[in-house]
């Protein structure tokens, strides 16, 4: 089969690699049918995440078909179309006993296409298969399902949930990449007075205001704390979300809240970000970050069918599977194309 594979910071290829094989009875194979590429796919091939190793299949999001099972899988069986989350679960560890399935210590977490084989290929092989897929519900497209792998869990679950988001808060959201736009989406089922997206990039504060946003800040050219202190009688926001990962937007996610409010981390960051204790011990503030569990897939995946939340919205581009290094391309330079999620089908 074919897949992308890296070979060491700012290189990867789409090459012939060996046909993945089940290795342990709770495996299924899937075929990919779509599969798309995430910010963290970048941070990975700019060398942030050391973990993953050359040689390594990238990807951890797919939508595809199962085409065998391992001898100890229950629920799924060759034929069933699925969704191939980016976490993985053993189901039976402390942490996935507590739906906390990011932090799995059984063998799962987050191991697609970064300690095993991912899903950039034309085959995966998927661990805990019975707990690491979703059977994908009638009524909905591959491509709208495939945003359920990874993006809109992320910015529901490191963001919304874990910045408490409540009715009347004005939240802001620091990037407005396809996490930060999930993170918009889903901060908007519970009714924020103001959701302001900040973002370089005047694209994606577009699509930003597609995706709920009211308030849009370019902080190129205009100061965030000005506008958010404007919005909320000089108080700070009531929460924060970062979805960059980078030193700056950390400490401007900061900088925002007010005392008694919530920063959310969702960035994966490559370099120490500080946190100015010097200034912040003092304001009760209280900061979380994560690793998304996808804990809230069947959740959100209802949220799509009954059309509360709008996942064709992130598809900016479609490529077929041979054109994998073109839509790297496409997606790395999203300032220029525009692009949000690109979607590569065989
Ligand atoms: N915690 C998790 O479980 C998890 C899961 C998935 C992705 N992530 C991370 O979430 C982050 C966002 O992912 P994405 O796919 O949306 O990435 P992306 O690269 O597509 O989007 C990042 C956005 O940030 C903007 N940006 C860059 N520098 C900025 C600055 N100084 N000020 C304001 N905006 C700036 C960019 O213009 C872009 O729109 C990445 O760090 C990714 O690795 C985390
Ligand atoms: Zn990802
Ligand atoms: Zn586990």
């Amino acid at each position: 089969m074919r897949a992308i594979v890296y070979h060491g910071p700012g290189h990867k290829e789409w090459k012939e690699v060996p046909d993945p094989e089940i290795t342990d009875e709770g495996d299924a194979i899937v075929r990919v049918d779509t599969v798309t590429i995430c910010g963290t796919d970048l941070h990975i091939l700019k060398g942030d995440v050391p973990a993953v190793h050359e040689g390594r299949i990238l990807g951890h999001e797919a939508v595809g078909t199962v085409e065998e099972v391992g001898d100890g899988v229950q629920t799924l069986a060759p034929g069933d179309r699925v969704l191939v989350s980016c976490i993985s679960a053993c189901g039976t560890c402390r942490f996935c006993r507590e739906g906390r399935y990011g932090q799995c210590l059984g063998g799962g977490g987050w191991t697609l296409g970064h300690k095993i084989d991912g899903t950039q290929a034309e085959y995966v092989r998927v661990p805990f298969a019975d707990m690491s897929t979703y059977q994908l519900p009638s009524g909905a497209s591959d491509e709208e399902m495939l945003m359920l792998a990874d993006i809109l869990p992320t910015g529901y679950e490191v963001g919304v949930l874990a910045g408490g988001v409540r009715p009347g808060d004005v939240v802001a959201v620091v990037g407005a990449g396809p996490v930060g736009l999930s993170a918009i989406a889903g901060a908007q089922l519970y009714s924020p007075r103001h959701i302001v997206a900040i973002d370089l990039s005047d694209a994606r504060l577009e699509a930003a205001k597609q995706f709920g946003a009211d308030v849009i800040v370019n902080n190129s050219r205009e100061d965030p704390l000005g506008v958010i202190r404007e919005l909320t009688g000089r108080l700070g926001a009531d929460v924060s979300i970062e979805a960059v990962g980078v030193p700056a937007t950390f400490e401007l996610a900061v900088k925002l809240i007010r005392p008694c409010g919530r920063i959310a981390n969702i960035g994966v960051h490559g370099q120490a970000a500080t946190l100015h204790l010097e200034d912040q011990w003092i304001r009760d503030i209280t900061l979380t970050t994560g690793l998304v569990d996808t804990s809230s897939t069947p959740a959100l995946m209802r949220l799509i069918t009954s059309g509360q939340i709008n996942a064709k919205r992130f598809i900016t581009h479609h490529f077929d599977m041979d054109d994998f290094e073109e839509a790297y391309d496409v997606f790395a330079r999203a300032g220029d194309t525009g692009a949000l999620k690109v979607v590569l089908s065989r």
